[in-house]
């Protein structure tokens, strides 16, 4: 089904890069955050491995329907997709994870070479181990980093058939400035391609508040999480009891918030740093930006994409959307 592998499967392909670019920087980020008024923590901070495990969970709740929805539409409109998206010679996962989602469209698709990019190391090695088994001759040439910041692929991918697939609104969790940033950095790269990009539709706050606030506290505990992971990196004190999770739908900003607010008055201390945080005081910790079509649409265009289509799932709550260059 796929064509044999080239050196990519077997040689420096194997390597995954650390999580950080390096700990001084992280941890002055982190610092600063901390130390800013309102506080925020970078939603990377998430996705240890407990946080990506949690994340998984969230996606089989029902009350969080983008995953669900964004699979109906890659199952039932995957000719057209196909069609759309034209020859891929190299499939480019953008927050891989598990690799689930892009190993469903290996058979409508037929990429010759994947490339999983994820800044969760642990998570995509073993994802990758697996694939390796199953899919024996497909060239997979996986790459730990966070491609926010650095978007870097190796010279061995050819230039034209690129497609990037940027699955489950994760385009939402930057705000539509930096959206904006990493969609023209994308479509430098795949100037004879193009991308395949999962996007949450604006709707109402009664579908939208329940997604993010689960009945079976999923969500809560992986915003709590984020505390313990940052204990980790930063050697500071937060205990997860004094903090309570908070999502809201900004209906202005088009944009779910996340939020930790304590609990009690609480005193946090880490090497070299402190900071009090007064009863019912937040820490920023993500975004979750909702688009209508239309609005999404510009972007791509504002992006430099120009040929570009969209399906939805039958509610109409999320979108598909195929640009090419
Ligand atoms: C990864 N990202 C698209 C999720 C979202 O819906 O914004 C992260 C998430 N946060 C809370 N629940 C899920």
């Amino acid at each position: 089904m796929f064509q044999s592998s080239s050196m990519l499967a077997t040689e420096p392909s194997d390597y995954v890069a650390p999580l950080f670019h390096g700990p001084p920087q992280a941890i002055e980020a982190l610092q600063a955050g901390l130390l800013a008024r309102p506080a925020h923590i970078e939603p990377k901070y998430l996705y240890d491995a407990l946080g990506s495990s949690l994340f998984s969970a969230i996606t089989q709740l029902p009350e969080y329907y983008p995953t669900r929805c964004e699979a109906e539409i890659l199952r039932d409109h995957a000719a057209d997709i196909a069609q759309h998206v034209g020859k891929v010679k190299a499939l480019i996962d953008l927050g891989a994870g598990d690799c689930i989602k892009a190993e469903k469209l290996f058979p409508s698709l037929r990429p010759e070479m994947y490339i999983p990019i994820d800044i969760s190391v642990e998570y995509l090695h073993s994802a990758v181990q697996r694939l390796k088994n199953t899919y024996r001759d497909l060239n997979i040439a996986p790459i730990g980093d966070d491609f926010h910041h650095d978007l870097r692929l190796p010279d061995t991918i050819p230039p034209s058939g690129r497609l990037f697939f940027y699955p489950g609104s994760s385009i939402g969790n930057l705000d539509p400035d930096h959206a904006l940033a990493l969609l023209t950095r994308i479509r430098t790269y795949c100037d004879e391609g193009g991308l395949l990009i999962g996007v949450d539709r604006v709707k109402s706050r009664d579908i939208l508040e329940p997604a993010y606030d689960d009945a079976l506290h999923l969500t809560a505990a992986f915003n709590l999480n984020l505390l313990r992971h940052v204990n980790q990196r930063l050697g500071s004190d937060f205990d997860v009891q004094q903090w309570q999770h908070v999502a809201h739908y900004d209906e202005a900003h088009a944009r779910i918030q996340m939020h930790l607010q304590a609990q009690t008055d609480v005193d946090i201390r880490w090497p070299h740093g402190q900071r009090a945080f007064c009863k019912g005081e937040r820490i920023h910790t993500e975004n979750s930006y909702k688009y209508t079509p239309e609005g999404f649409r510009d972007l791509l265009t504002r992006a430099g994409f120009s040929y570009v289509e969209h399906w939805s799932d039958a509610c109409g709550w999320f979108s598909v959307f195929s640009a090419r260059a």
